[in-house]
């Protein structure tokens, strides 16, 4: 399977830290925080990544990742012109990912489950999406499933009054039907292309799946968050790296 990490976006939340540099650069704790999607997918056996990012930053990305080589990848790179929304980067990766299913990674999502055996029932299986479930204290920051027994029956972005406590993480697969989906939808009330909106036309056609993630998840588009990747991120360090303790 190929892999697309969205890392487009204007990253508001982590001012004045996003004014001069695009979020996906920034560290968590040892690496700049764009590493740990890009893990995620190799730890799949994901190697042909495409990289979605918005034009400023553009040459920074390329300048850190290059052609991919020393992390053992492929990287292929797509602007976007601005922060219409994830559901708009995702079109972006249309002719990249060609007619097989795919898997994508949000740019600010550090997760510590190791997702091949997941991709590998997906790519055999007649479902068009599958979403990672994790729960939360604080769903409301977040798209939250409803559940009838084990079956989503919709999700709401960022809910006032969740219905559960089960976020969507930003892990997601996918079969190439979805770019369909993306031409009909409507920017929602804060002007984006919504991924939500796309998930919910999926559980309509009862294409959608999904799995809970076991493992630490969190995103790092907050200060909190950035924060508690950050601890994640040390407390796994593995030993052969090059930190020094002080
Ligand atoms: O982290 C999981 C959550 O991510 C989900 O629960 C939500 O359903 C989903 O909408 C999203 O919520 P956020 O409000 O946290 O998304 P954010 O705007 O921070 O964007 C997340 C990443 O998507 C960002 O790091 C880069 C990418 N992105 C975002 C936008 C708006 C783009 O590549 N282009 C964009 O235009």
């Amino acid at each position: 399977m190929k892999g697309v990490i969205l890392a487009g976006g204007s990253g508001t939340r982590l001012r004045p830290l996003t004014k001069v540099t695009n979020k996906h650069l920034l560290p968590v704790y040892s690496k700049p925080m764009i590493y740990y999607p890009i893990q995620t997918l190799l730890n799949a056996g994901v190697k042909k990544i495409l990289i979605v990012t918005g034009n400023e930053s553009a040459g920074d990305f390329m300048k850190l990742l290059g052609s991919g080589k020393e992390l053992g990848a492929e990287f292929t790179y797509k602007l976007q012109d601005g922060s219409f929304g994830i559901a708009h980067a995702l079109s972006l990766a249309e002719d990249f990912v060609g007619k097989e299913k795919f898997i994508v990674v949000l740019g600010d999502n550090v997760i510590e489950d190791n997702i091949s055996e997941a991709a590998k029932d997906f790519e055999s299986n007649n479902y068009d999406g599958l979403i990672f479930l994790k729960s939360v204290h604080d769903p409301e920051r977040f798209g939250v499933v409803e559940l009838s027994s084990d079956k989503i029956t919709g999700i709401e972005e960022k809910p006032k009054q969740p219905k559960t406590n089960f976020a969507v993480t930003g892990v997601y697969m996918y079969s190439p039907s979805i770019f369909d989906i993306i031409r009909k939808l409507k920017p929602s009330a804060r002007g984006e292309l919504e991924i939500t909106d796309v998930n919910n036309a999926l559980i309509e056609r009862n294409k959608l799946t999904h799995k809970m993630l076991s493992g630490f998840w969190s995103d790092a588009g907050t200060f909190p968050s950035l924060f508690r990747a950050s601890e994640f991120a040390k407390e796994n360090e593995e030993p052969s790296s090059n930190s020094k303790e002080h």
